[in-house]
């Protein structure tokens, strides 16, 4: 089962899963998610897609009955969405949450993977970031992140469920130029196709941790498979420290544009710099982040290309 299986990282697990055979049902309410994601499944006879709310205790019973493992990914993943409906994103990404791990418990669920997000840490007072790294979450978002987190960690030492969180950090790839709350790679390739400069939040040296799409599936399903790892906590990010204006430099090269980004005032509340620490991901799950950023940054240009 994948919740949010018609969204950006969703629809590419449900696609990789079914490479290997799996039998996937997917339960999404389409509210950032979109049919075009998973079109290329539907006639899939393993496939099914059910139109539901995670909120929705019947429609999860119903899905739970039918799953031996669970990939957690529905939630509204938008940090300024967070500020404006702190409620609505405690409904979905807490409330929604223990509604799933609650009927987990009740039916034969053997794995509970839960994508949460390197917005648990905060501000960093160490790079790179490891899982031990204190946890002061700077939005409503982060909040229900770490509060997900909490409950599943709970209902591990408590009734045994084999819940696995992965602390995504920035993920990037195609596909997720549908989604509204892309993030800064998506944003500036889009400005850079209609011949745009791309606009830089403050000085541009800020720093993230960017990793490609199918790195993230590969974590994923690593995390599947993986023996021993109940009740575990792993970060999931390509362990290298990059600049936005790099990421600027990197596509305008590919794009082959001489064009200067347009600098404009930084954003409150943003962080400074970001890096996972993945020792850990690595050692335990023998995850490595095989994507460079340029090829990363090539295959989602040319995936766009069609
Ligand atoms: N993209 C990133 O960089 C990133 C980083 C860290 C963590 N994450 C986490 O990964 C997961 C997937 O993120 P994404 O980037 O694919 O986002 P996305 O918005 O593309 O996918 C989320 C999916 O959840 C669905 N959904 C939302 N509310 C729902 C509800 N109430 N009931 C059922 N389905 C619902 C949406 O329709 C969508 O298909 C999220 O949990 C997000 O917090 C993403």
């Amino acid at each position: 089962m994948v919740t949010g299986g018609a969204g950006f990282i969703g629809s590419h697990l449900v696609g990789k899963l079914l490479m290997e055979d799996f039998k996937v049902i997917v339960l999404d309410n389409f509210f950032t998610g979109s049919l075009e994601n998973i079109q290329m499944y539907v006639d899939n006879p393993s496939f099914q897609v059910i139109k539901g709310d995670i909120r929705g205790r019947k429609v999860v019973r119903e899905t739970v009955k039918e799953a031996d493992y669970i990939f957690h990914l529905a939630a509204i993943a938008s940090i300024p969405l967070s500020f404006k409906k702190p409620k609505k994103i405690n409904e979905v990404n807490v409330i929604g949450t223990l509604n799933l791990l609650e009927e987990s418990l009740n039916s034969n669920v053997e794995k509970f993977i839960f994508t949460s997000s390197c917005a648990v840490y905060g501000k960093p007072v160490y790079i790179p970031i490891d899982e031990n790294h204190p946890t002061n979450p700077l939005s409503p978002y982060g909040v229900s992140k770490l509060a997900a987190e909490h409950y599943c960690r709970v209902f591990y030492e408590t009734y045994g469920l084999k819940t696995i969180i992965l602390r995504l950090f920035n993920v990037y790839g195609p596909g997720q130029e549908r989604s509204p709350y892309r993030g800064v790679i998506s944003n500036f390739i889009e400005a850079l196709r209609s011949g745009r400069a791309p606009v830089i939040f403050g000085d541009g040296e800020q720093t993230r941790d960017f990793i490609f799409i199918s790195d993230v599936v590969n974590a994923l399903m690593l995390a599947l498979k993986a023996e021993g790892v109940g009740g575990m906590t792993f970060n999931i990010g390509s362990g290298t420290e990059t600049s936005i204006n790099k990421v600027a430099e990197h596509l305008l090269k590919i794009f082959g544009l001489d064009i200067k980004p347009i600098y404009t005032e930084a954003r409150a509340g943003d962080i400074r710099r970001s890096c996972a620490n993945i020792n850990r991901a690595r050692e335990v799950l023998g995850f490595r982040a095989s994507i460079s950023l340029d090829e990363g940054l090539r295959r989602y240009v040319n995936a766009l290309k069609g």
